[in-house]
């Protein structure tokens, strides 16, 4: 069953009624500003972190879910009746609704009692506000008397405070009230020189700022008693909860369209203007006036919706592809790259399943991040690369996640998750091969973010390696520390008390515990310290990061094999996790992956029997499962993972962040045909006419779907931000399409399904246009290159020379 539709000629999802399974959302803002929206305007709004600079509040687990957003009542003043156009908070039945989530921007169309309604949310590019823009159009034959209520609830800033510290937070809200709009400015007459607006175009006819006398005694958003009413209370909010209400009015004739605009915005002042006169505690309103008079004209609007599409339309074109299979043509046109961009902007922070409170930018998550969007914003990408490198410890080892605000490494997590620098490398290399600028390794990078302390990003690099030699154990393998890609794998934790974090708590300094994983990793990212070291000229590192992963990967053939699969670990006492010998937890997805991507077991066959262990083992018709058996009880020794039960996360769910390595190792062994069927079994695309099973957005990857031994098998949860959009992308893109940036040009080297005649790709890449038209003459994976028409030896087509603006590349499959 659906619930809408792809309008993939527009880069939108249209959701045809307001009742999804769960509230299908969409994220607005891409630099400093963003929002969270969902398709019936829930939702809430922040500045650069979701913890430290909230501006609107949002209850999350509530019931009913999702009745905290941005939201418009309409109110007829001949009936008294009113309605949300948005669904929520009213929940009045509408004759019609669609939302269709866009790119960085959603629209709500909605008719009721003949009053048609538009409302497109968007984030203008370049600015710290979002704007509402409204359209009424009258379908009656008479004149319709109209008011229309806004309507946000101001958060206190920090998000964990605001939901928590209530005997201080109910005193502290403070608010301004000017002509057409209202401002936020609780805690201004301190430290903070920031605060929140809130206005409207239109004839404004009331206000309100405190949240008790626009709702009324007993009432919930859904029946406010000013909407009731039809009167504002013009109240002023001092303490308790600020909200910002405007209320207008409009007269709107018989098949007339009229155009409200609202805006809500963040404002730093320079400290030393902050107030109005200066001797007062008023907000000085002089640098943000221009602004809020701009936007609320509707030219700006359009002019800024229009910029929006565009720049949009830009990153896109970097990659375009157009093959048999619509699923794989608007994922990888369309959302994934999205997708992709969303998870760099918030890593783990804010969604729908992450409060925005828990977590800041993660270290591994944030570098797998990057290989989803390299491409299209490489500036970006190398100033988040310095960033992650400067949470880096002098020994190498990494802070695990940071605060977007301040950047300084979060304390309570620390560090000691073993595998997190060597995903450092991983993304300084690809983001070289993308671009070529060998400069940021010379940038200085501090460690910690200690002034004084700073070192070449090459040396961060030369540290990441560093840290995973000086750790190994018993077998020669690296030790685990507090756990590697699995968070929930805590071989040195062996926590029993229930309050106590399973990656922080007991020993982490583990001597023991080892994880072929990381061993993996290892390879992977010192294969990449061998190129780097080779092209800059330092042949002595480069021999030695060789040597150290050959001797890594002789250990893992020693001591990582297991017979017919890759082992996962060593525990703490030495024994194996992963094996056929384990009673439960046999085999586990990741060293499978990451291990025939490193290379292991190509020749001799041990990759291909590990990858038909998977199919055999682990995959499902909803991905491949992390591992299996489940666990079925709590042991102190696995640490998180046996806390789930079994289907869900990291307890045999499908961890879709996985599922693509091993798309990845079945492509390096020329499987196209298997490489395609797992990429589609969890491409959410595909998944669309299974939405009330799958329950989360069609439109983009979730963190889990449910696995076997769930019993909602196929659910999905944790929609939005997860490795699982980077990693998908670079299977498709790289790895099946077979279209991967290196040092010597543009490698061209695709596995695809057999039945495949072929595809076309345009591909942007240091300033050339690609044009590649592959075409199958038989199956099978050989590869034959012509480059205007001249065939070419391998598989890489070299650079061209300077001022070539496009290149034409046939590929014939045989
Ligand atoms: C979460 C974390 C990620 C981790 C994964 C597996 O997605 O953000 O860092 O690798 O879980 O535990
Ligand atoms: C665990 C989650 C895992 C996540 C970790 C982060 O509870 O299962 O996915 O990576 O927390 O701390």
């Amino acid at each position: 069953m659906r619930y809408g539709y792809f309008d993939d000629e527009k880069r939108e999802y249209v959701i045809t009624r307001p009742d999804t399974p769960l509230p299908w959302i969409n994220y607005l803002g891409k630099e400093n500003y963003f929002a969270l929206i969902s398709n019936t305007a829930g939702g809430y709004s922040f500045y650069k972190d979701a913890r430290l600079r909230r501006l609107t509040r949002y209850r999350y687990n509530d019931v009913p879910s999702d009745s905290n957003g941005r939201y418009i009542y309409i109110r007829d003043e001949t009936s008294g009746r009113f309605w949300s156009p948005t669904w929520q908070p009213v929940r009045l039945y509408l004759d019609e609704f669609k939302c269709r989530h866009g790119l960085g921007y959603t629209t709500i169309l909605s008719s009721k009692f003949d009053i048609k309604t538009q409302i497109r949310y968007f984030v203008p590019p370049g600015e710290d506000l979002e704007i509402w823009d409204l359209s009424l159009t009258n379908a009656r034959p008479d004149t319709a008397h109209l008011h229309v209520f806004s309507a946000i609830e101001f958060a206190l800033w920090n998000a964990l405070e605001d939901a928590t510290n209530f005997q201080r937070n109910l005193s502290i809200g403070e608010v301004e009230i000017e002509e057409n709009f209202i401002l936020h400015k609780t805690e201004y007459r301190e430290r903070r020189d920031h605060f929140a607006y809130f206005a409207c175009s239109g004839v404004i006819v009331g206000y309100d700022t405190q949240r008790g006398s626009f709702l009324g005694r007993d009432r919930g958003w859904e029946n406010p008693i000013a909407v009731e009413e039809g009167a504002s209370r013009n109240s002023f909010a001092q303490g308790w909860a600020p909200i910002g209400s405007l209320q207008a009015s409009i007269h709107l004739e018989p098949n007339k369209t009229e155009r409200l605009i609202v805006v809500l915005g963040y404002q730093q002042n320079p400290r030393d203007q902050k107030f109005d006169p200066p001797e007062s505690q008023n907000v000085n309103k002089n640098l943000v006036k221009p602004t809020i008079e701009n936007y609320l004209r509707p030219s700006t609007v359009d002019l800024a919706f229009d910029e929006l599409c565009k720049e949009w339309d830009r990153s896109l074109q970097i990659f375009q592809v157009e093959t048999p299979d619509e699923h794989t043509n608007r994922m990888v046109n369309t959302w994934n790259q999205y997708q992709c961009m969303v998870n760099f902007n918030l890593s783990r922070s804010a969604s729908y399943f992450e409060s925005g409170i828990s977590r800041g930018i993660g270290f591994r998550d944030s570098n797998q991040d990057l290989l989803g969007v390299i491409h299209m914003i490489p500036e970006r990408a190398r100033e988040r690369i310095l960033d992650l490198a400067a949470t880096q410890l002098e020994d190498g080892g990494a802070f695990h996640q940071y605060q977007p605000l301040t950047k300084q490494g979060n304390v309570e997590i620390g560090t000691n998750f073993n595998d997190d620098p060597l995903w450092l490398v991983l993304a300084a290399s690809a983001y070289l091969k993308e671009t070529r600028d060998w400069d940021v390794l010379d940038e200085l990078v501090p460690f910690e973010n200690i002034v004084g302390s700073e070192g070449p990003l090459y040396m961060h690099l030369q540290r990441s390696i560093d840290y995973t030699l000086e750790r190994l154990g018993p077998h020669g393998l690296p030790l685990i520390g507090r756990a590697d890609w699995n968070d929930c794998l805590n071989l040195n934790t062996f926590s029993t008390e229930p309050d106590e974090s399973f990656q922080t708590a007991g020993i982490t300094d583990g001597k023991v515990a080892e994880s072929v994983f990381i061993a993996g990793l290892f390879i992977l990212a010192a294969e990449e310290m061998v190129q780097i070291a080779s092209i800059r000229g330092r042949g002595q590192e480069a021999k030695e990061y060789r040597e150290a992963a050959q001797r890594m990967e002789a250990a893992v053939l020693k001591h990582g094999w297991d017979g017919e699969w890759f082992l996962r670990a060593y525990d703490h006492f030495g024994k194996k996790v992963g094996s056929h010998s384990c009673q439960e937890g046999q085999i586990f997805i990741e060293p499978q992956g990451v291990c025939i991507m490193a290379g292991i077991g190509l020749e001799k066959g041990s990759a291909q029997r590990a990858l038909d262990s998977v199919g055999k083992r682990l995959a499902t018709e909803h991905g491949i499962l992390l591992h299996q058996p489940a666990y079925t009880s709590y042991q102190t020794r696995l640490g998180e993972i046996t806390s789930y039960p079994p289907g869900y996360k990291e307890n045999a769910g499908v961890f879709c962040h996985t599922n693509p390595w091993i798309m990845i190792a079945e492509a390096l062994l020329g499987n196209g045909d298997r490489a395609m069927d797992y990429y589609l079994r969890i491409n959410p695309s595909a998944r669309e006419h299974l939405s009330e099973v799958h329950r989360c957005e069609p439109y983009v990857y979730a963190q889990m779907i449910a696995g076997r031994d769930a019993p909602t098998f196929g659910e999905a949860k944790n929609s939005w931000l997860t490795g699982t959009a980077a990693w998908n992308y670079v299977a498709i893109t790289q790895w099946i399409l077979g279209i991967r940036p290196t040092y010597q040009g543009l490698c061209i080297s695709p596995v695809l399904p057999n039945d495949w005649p072929g595809f076309s790709v345009k591909r942007k890449f240091q300033g050339v246009t690609y044009h590649i038209e592959a075409t199958r003459i038989r199956p099978g994976n050989e590869v034959r290159l012509r480059v205007e028409g001249d065939l070419l030896p391998g598989v890489i087509v070299p650079f061209p020379p300077q001022g070539t603006s496009d290149v034409n590349v046939e590929v014939t499959l045989l």
